[in-house]
């Protein structure tokens, strides 16, 4: 999920670079991005990112393939095979022993004073929504391939696993832009980190985090374990978001191995959140108002429910059965 956000923004800060210093001409093709003038070029400047993992992962997989040097900040949640996927690319990681938002503001406050370091703002960018809002132009494509009609009459309810809102904020706009009214667009968090649905809920121009209201932003979710939201990503999504709702880490770790054994899927727990979606809808009496009060309860036989996975394919064989006995242990318990 990360991944469209992240590539885009490097490839972009690559392009304009290139072109302003003339390495590649106005109509030129942009492989020239790859050439070993580029690369050599690129290597006297760094990118910087603060992460949870995997805006991490992504940021430095494109930066190290262009030839640029990086760093990425992790917070405490970083999952290890994720630090070691990194340094074995070639990228510096800074460790935190503080959340994801201390590790922003640090991985922000380094890059300040140097110009020849770029910052990818998790918090504030811009182009990484607009990476990740290009997902709903390719979720077009995939209805279109399985023949699924989108219309008043036949609904579109996507399920978005939400850390600081970005990803899940910029899907939900390109959403919004293709479908219009017919796309509804829900963001899931964990108990203990529901960072936009705390900001939501409270009304407030100023961002309330997760510890203002007593919770621990403590969960196995990691890409998810973010107190306090964007607040770029609250403006946007303050009249698109249908809602939010959470998901307890134990239901997450049951959906990974159902989406295991009856799908072949591989995810992380922060990926599959979404399975809580069409559940939400049906069962729950805030799900279930929510139909009623747009006139949607008659109709949601002939609707789709897309659960975003968002992420989970370069999991280490190790660390996913260590997923899946945990998930076994709590299914015989
Ligand atoms: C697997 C996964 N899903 C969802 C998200 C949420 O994205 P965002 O933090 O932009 O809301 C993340 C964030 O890192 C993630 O790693």
């Amino acid at each position: 999920m990360k991944a469209r956000g992240g590539v885009y923004e490097v490839f972009v800060f690559a392009e304009e670079l290139a072109r302003r210093e003339g390495l590649i001409g106005d109509r030129e093709d942009i492989r020239h991005l790859a050439s070993a003038e580029a690369r050599a070029f690129f290597s006297s400047y760094s990118i910087a990112v603060g992460s949870t993992g995997n805006l991490g992962l992504s940021v430095g997989v494109a930066a190290r393939a262009l030839g640029f040097e990086a760093t990425v900040h992790m917070s405490s949640d970083a999952k290890p095979w994720k630090v070691e996927r990194l340094r074995k690319l070639g990228v510096k990681v800074v460790q935190h022993e503080a959340d994801y938002t201390t590790a922003v503001e640090n991985a922000r406050s380094a890059a300040e004073d140097d110009p020849a370091v770029y910052f990818v703002d998790d918090e504030q960018s811009r182009r990484l929504f607009l990476g990740y809002s290009v997902a709903a132009s390719e979720l077009v494509d995939q209805l279109q391939t399985f023949g699924v009609a989108v219309d008043a009459d036949r609904p579109l309810f996507l399920y978005l696993p939400c850390g600081i809102g970005g990803a899940p904020g910029g899907v939900t706009y390109g959403a919004k832009k293709v479908f219009g009214d017919n796309a509804h667009c829900f963001f899931v968090e964990p108990v203990q980190s529901p960072c936009a649905l705390v900001h939501m809920m409270s009304g407030s121009e100023e961002l309330v985090s997760v510890y203002d209201v007593g919770l621990t932003n403590s969960t196995e979710a990691d890409g998810m374990a973010v107190a306090r939201m964007s607040a770029f990503v609250a403006t946007v999504m303050r009249n698109m978001l249908a809602g939010v709702f959470t998901v307890d880490d134990a239901s997450l770790f049951r959906w990974l191995l159902l989406a295991h054994e009856v799908q072949g899927l591989r995810l992380e727990p922060s990926a599959a959140a979404g399975f809580a979606g069409p559940g939400f809808i049906v069962k729950h009496p805030q799900g279930r108002a929510f139909c009623e009060r747009l006139k949607l309860s008659d109709r949601l036989r002939q609707a789709t429910h897309v659960v975003w996975t968002t992420g989970g394919s370069f999991v280490p064989q190790e660390q996913f059965d260590q997923f899946l006995e945990i998930a076994q242990a709590s299914r015989s318990r």
